[in-house]
Formats: C-alpha cells, structure tokens, sequence
C-alpha cells in the first residue's frame, strides 16, 4: 500500500475523519430507531443534535480550517516568508478546534440543550463547550489574518476571507441566543436560522469553493473572479430564505429572493470556471462534488423562481438538501483535496463517491416529491443499509490508517541508526 509518512497533517485528517465516522454512526443509529425503536434511555432529537454538532463542529469545519492553513502555508512558501508565530499557532488552533467538538459530542448526546447542575449551578454544558469551539473559530480566524496580511491574495484566499467573515458573522448570533435575557426583543427562531444559514451558504460553501480553487488554479489571479466574488457578499441578505414566509414582510422576501438568485448566479459561474480546469487538469474526482453543488446552485434558483419558498420549511426536503450540499459538496470536495495533496488516506474514493451518491437518492424516498402509496412498509430497513456504505468506508480508512501508523512506530523501533530508520520507512510504506 503507498501512503505519505505519517505527518502531524495525516493526524489531524485522521482525527476528522473520526468524528466523521462517530457522527455517521449516530446518524445510522438514528435511522436504526425507524426499524428497531428508540433503545431505552435514549433521545431522538438528543441524537439528532449530536450528529448535526460533530459532523459541523469535529468534521466540516476542522478539514476546511486545515485546508485554509495549508493554502496559506503554501502562498507564505511561494512568497519566501518565513514562518511566524500566527502561522504556526494555526494548526494547534485546529487541534483545539476537534477536541472540542469531540468533547461537546457526548454532552449533546446525553443532555442536548438541557441543563445540568455543575458545582451548585445549572448550565447547559454542550452549549459551553460549543461556544468554546466558537472562540477558537475566532483564534482560528486572526492568526488567519495576521499570516495572510503581506501576502498577494489569490482567488482562493479571497474566498476564504469571505468564508471566515462568515462563520464570525454567522456566529453572533450564538452570543445573542446565549445572552437572550439582555435582548428581550430578539426572536430566538430568526437567530438560529441566521447562524445555520451562514454557516452553511456563507462559511461551509465558499470555504468549500475556495478549497476548490486551491487545488485547482492555485495562485490565480482574482481580477477575472472579481464580480462573482463581490456579489458573494449578498449571502447575509440572502438568509431569510428557510423562514417562515408568513413572518416575513415582503420587502424582506424580495430582498431574499434577488440576494439567493445573485448569488446563485455567482456560484455557478464560479463553478464553471472550476470545470474548465478539472478538464484542463483532468482530475476527474472534482467533476461528482462540484456538480452537486452546482446541482445545489440550481435547486436554489429553481425555489426562488417558483416563489414556493415554503418547501424549504420541510424538514424531508431540508434533510435531502444538507446531505447534498454537506456530504456530497463538502465531504467529496474536502476529501479529493486533501488526498490531491497528500494521498493514502482515503482508499477508493471513486467506491465513496458511489456510495455517498447511493446514499443520496436513498433520501429521496422519504421526501414528498415521492408519492407516499409507493412506499412500502420496509423502505426504512432499506434506508438504512443504503446510507451506511460511506460510514463503514470511513470506518476502514481509519482502522487502515492506524495499522500503517502502528506499522512505522515498529519499524523505527526496529531500526537502529537514522539512515536504516529512513530507509525502511521509505521501503515499506513511504
Ligand atoms: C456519513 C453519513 C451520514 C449519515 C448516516 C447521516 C444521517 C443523518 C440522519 C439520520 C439525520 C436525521 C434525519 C431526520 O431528521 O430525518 C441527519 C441529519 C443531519 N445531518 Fe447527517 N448524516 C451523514 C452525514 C452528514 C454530514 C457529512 C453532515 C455535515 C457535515 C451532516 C449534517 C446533518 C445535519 C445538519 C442534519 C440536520 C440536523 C437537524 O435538523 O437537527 N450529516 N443525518
């Protein structure tokens, strides 16, 4: 098997790659209360939320952080700039940044949103530990910023500028939820939706893109891009869209719909562009996640166009969609990036693509686009095992991972001076 020597990078990818297949598995074991029931002691909505906050908080995030890190490391390379503290502090930031997210796992899993007494006081613990994932988002986000202050912005780190603006700006709205009793006024349902909605369409899509370009057209020069990425800041104006549109006045609605077409529209050219270099390059792997988001682009346009914007109310459509965008867009896109930089640690990618394409239309079923009478009363044993693939795949990159790492821990036991030390790992595995 060829793998790249195990580096502190493969550890943080593996270490994502676990929350990935901890948060799949709560996800199966959610689907596993459809068939077999609620096993005893257990919250549905508990589950729900514990796999929702992994997949975001030790998943989605941590692997787009450390393709951030590694462009910015790559552009500070290209420019001569030595490595300084914020550059550095970047990767322990991510570290953090899983730990936390792991950490908050078991909370949400037990108590969700519940509170708990800790020494005499009552507090929601998973939303503590939560908001410390936030601040190091926060430490994440100004290292960014002092590392990348000198450098020529190419297309991708602009994009990353925008991603990262977003996720902060999205998560204000957590502060106002956790100080509610200040604001009285502020509905609490408008502030949850504002801090999804960026963090989806603002920080996960275009930190996604920016990845995209990364790996793609690295260095590009962003003077072609430059409309499509100014009109990328109409997302925050775009996030009504998924409210109720009863609540919402029409001035408000216009200004949602234009802002999701506009910045649909920028998407998809900026989509096409990356396309073009997927074909120039013929690195084929990009072709299935970037034409789920451009699949994505114009179900969008499709919804604004209708004006049925209430569909996007249905939590079956909403499942249907986030999988679409998070694990067909960003997993697939996150996973042929990183293992175009450093490949071995995903086997059989184009099998994962599959499977997780399987796994999509497996939620079709459970939408209302299918017609409720051809669904037979054993679909859910069905769904079940048609999303588990990409779980179990994750499963054995991991466990395939760990037996190449335990492997060069025993060849430099083995191995007596530094040379023969170098020269087995690069025999056996290197
Ligand atoms: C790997 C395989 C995965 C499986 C088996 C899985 C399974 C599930 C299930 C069963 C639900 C609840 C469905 C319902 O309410 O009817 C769900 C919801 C959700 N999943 Fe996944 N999922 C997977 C991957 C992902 C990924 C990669 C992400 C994000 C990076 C993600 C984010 C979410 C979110 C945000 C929700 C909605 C939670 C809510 O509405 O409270 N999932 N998933």
């Amino acid at each position: 098997m060829s793998h790249a020597p195990v580096s502190s990078w493969s550890l943080i990818r593996a270490a994502a790659l676990f929350c990935f297949v901890l948060a799949g598995l709560t996800g199966l074991l959610f689907r596993y209360t459809m068939v077999g029931g609620l096993p005893q002691g257990l919250d549905l909505i508990n589950i729900r939320h514990a796999h929702s906050h992994l997949m975001a908080y030790g998943w989605a995030t941590p692997i787009l952080l450390m393709l951030i890190a590694r462009h910015v490391a790559f552009l500070r390379r290209q420019a001569g700039v030595a490595p300084t503290r914020a550059e550095l502090a970047l990767r322990p930031l991510i570290v953090l940044a899983i730990c936390l997210g792991l950490l908050a796992f078991p909370l949400f899993f037990f108590y969700g949103y519940g509170l708990v007494s800790v020494a005499g006081i009552r507090l929601p613990p998973a939303v503590v530990v939560s908001a410390a994932a936030l601040i190091c988002w926060y430490g994440f986000a100004l290292c960014y910023l002092q590392a990348t202050r000198r450098l020529a912005r190419d297309t991708a780190l602009i994009l990353f500028d925008l991603a990262l603006f977003f996720l902060v700006l999205g998560s204000l709205a957590v502060w106002g939820l956790a100080f509610r009793r200040f604001f009285p006024t502020v509905d609490p349902t408008g502030l949850t939706h504002w801090f999804l909605f960026l963090f989806e369409e603002g920080w996960c899509l275009i930190a996604l893109v920016g990845a995209a370009f990364a790996a793609l057209d690295p260095g590009r020069n962003p003077r072609g891009n430059a409309p499509f990425l100014i009109v990328l800041l109409v997302i925050p104006l775009a996030s009504p869209l998924g409210m109720d549109p009863t609540e919402l006045s029409g001035t408000t609605q216009a200004l949602s719909l234009s802002a999701n077409l506009l910045a649909a529209m920028a998407l998809l050219s900026l989509l096409f562009r990356l396309l073009l270099k997927v074909r120039q390059k013929r690195l084929l792997l990009w072709v299935f996640p970037l034409g789920l988001l451009a699949l994505k682009a114009l179900m969008v346009m499709g919804l604004c166009l209708s004006g049925k914007t209430e569909l996007a109310l249905f939590q079956p459509f909403r499942i249907l969609y986030l999988h679409l965008l998070l694990l067909g867009g960003l997993t697939l896109g996150t996973l042929v990036a990183s293992e175009q930089r450093a490949p071995g640690m995903m086997p059989g990618l184009p099998l994962f693509q599959a499977e997780v394409a399987v796994f999509l239309l497996a939620l079709v079923p459970l939408t209302p686009i299918w017609p409720g009478s051809w669904l037979w009363a054993g679909y859910p044993t069905v769904a079940l095992v048609l999303t588990a693939p990409p779980v179990l795949h994750g499963a054995f990159a991991l466990c395939r991972f760990a037996l190449h790492g335990f492997h060069t821990l025993r060849c430099l036991a083995t191995a007596t001076s530094p040379v023969q030390q170098f020269s087995k790992l690069r025999i056996r595995g290197g």
